[in-house]
């Protein structure tokens, strides 16, 4: 068949491929020979489905376990986007506000996907159930998702990390080391009677305490926090998005969390004991821990008042607790 009976814009694609083939010293015949006997792309095959539906595996035969399994998975999902976003933005060399406000939109979209869908946690499922089949994932925890510490070490210098009671004396030069020993969550796993780590902490210091002790090296000028101060325009608009990642990262979604403890695991006068062996009620509340990404950007008095009222109101229902 004569080739002038092919559409011109055929040709065109035509020629172009050639020249990408040529430019990388392949053969186009070849690769056009290998389309021809290509299987078409599948839905399921693309997004890797079969797989996918294949990594709910309960330990138990209660059937909540399920809910309990994929809602982690989907959180996890959603704390890599969360990831991919703000490594976008460290990454930039002259990071434009344009730009960073983008991203941080999207970190906070995010944030209020999961926020909206704890109700999956805590009121999705049956407490008998729950109950029983917790005490088969011992010592696993929520505490040991790395993804979580990630986000939290490329949002903040990491001496914002450090125990409130210690967070004073830390500058951010210490020892990665001894910045590491010394992160909030460190505490939140140690028996208090023994000082012993438990074992939950053990387990994951073991399985990513090198990486991440690595990335709180390669992220400490890159952070959320140092792209900020980097960017030569930035404007209120973008201040108050940092303060809304700030606020849905460290009280809300902790808020959304604790309350799905409080639905099961609170049983006055007694509180049943977490899985990861933490004193949660503790631990678990914004206000005790104080976690805040950008203590520059508020004032004294609201770091004051970080997590307080809406626990109250949200989670209690009343005035005082
Ligand atoms: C019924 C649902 C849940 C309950 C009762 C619950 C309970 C707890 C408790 C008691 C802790 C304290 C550590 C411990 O002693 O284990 C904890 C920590 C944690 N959980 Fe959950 N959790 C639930 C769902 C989730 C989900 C869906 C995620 C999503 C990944 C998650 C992620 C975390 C994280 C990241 C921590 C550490 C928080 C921090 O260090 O500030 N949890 N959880």
């Amino acid at each position: 068949m004569p080739h002038t009976q092919y559409p011109a814009e055929t040709l065109e694609k035509i020629k172009l491929l050639q020249e990408k083939f040529k430019a990388s010293g392949q053969d186009l015949s070849s690769y056009l020979e290998g389309l021809l006997y290509a299987d078409y792309l599948t839905y399921w095959d693309y997004i890797n489905l079969d797989t996918l539906l294949s990594l709910q595996q309960p330990k138990t035969s209660f059937k909540d376990e399920k809910i309990f399994i994929i809602y982690h998975q989907i959180t996890e999902l959603y704390f890599k986007l969360i990831i991919w976003e703000m490594e976008q933005i460290a990454e930039q060399e002259d990071i434009k506000a344009a730009f960073f406000k983008e991203r941080l939109e999207r970190v906070i979209m995010y944030f209020d996907h999961l926020i909206s869908s704890f109700t999956v946690m805590w009121k999705g499922m049956e407490k008998d159930q729950f109950l029983k089949f917790r005490m088969s994932l011992l010592p696993s925890s929520g505490f040991q998702s790395a993804q979580f510490r990630v986000i939290e070490i490329l949002s903040t210098p990491v001496q914002n990390l450090v125990h409130l009671e210690e967070r004073m004396d830390f500058s951010g030069q210490e020892s990665v080391q001894e910045l590491f020993d010394n992160l909030y969550w460190q505490f939140g796993a140690t028996e208090l009677a023994t000082g012993e780590k438990t074992l939950t902490l053990k387990n994951f210091e073991k399985k990513y305490g090198k990486e991440l002790k690595e990335l709180i090296v390669n992220y400490k000028d890159n952070n959320l926090w140092g792209k900020y101060r980097q960017c030569k325009d930035v404007d209120q608009e973008l201040t108050d998005l940092m303060k809304s990642m700030d606020l849905k990262a460290n009280v809300f979604w902790p808020l959304a969390h604790y309350k799905s403890a409080v639905r099961y695991l609170q049983r006055n006068p007694e509180d049943i004991a977490a899985t990861g062996g933490t004193n949660w009620q503790k631990y678990l509340p914004p206000r005790f821990q104080k976690v805040v990404f950008y203590p520059e950007l508020w004032t004294e008095e609201e770091k004051d008042n970080w997590g307080k009222g809406w626990v109250v109101k949200e989670i209690f229902g009343q005035e005082e607790i």
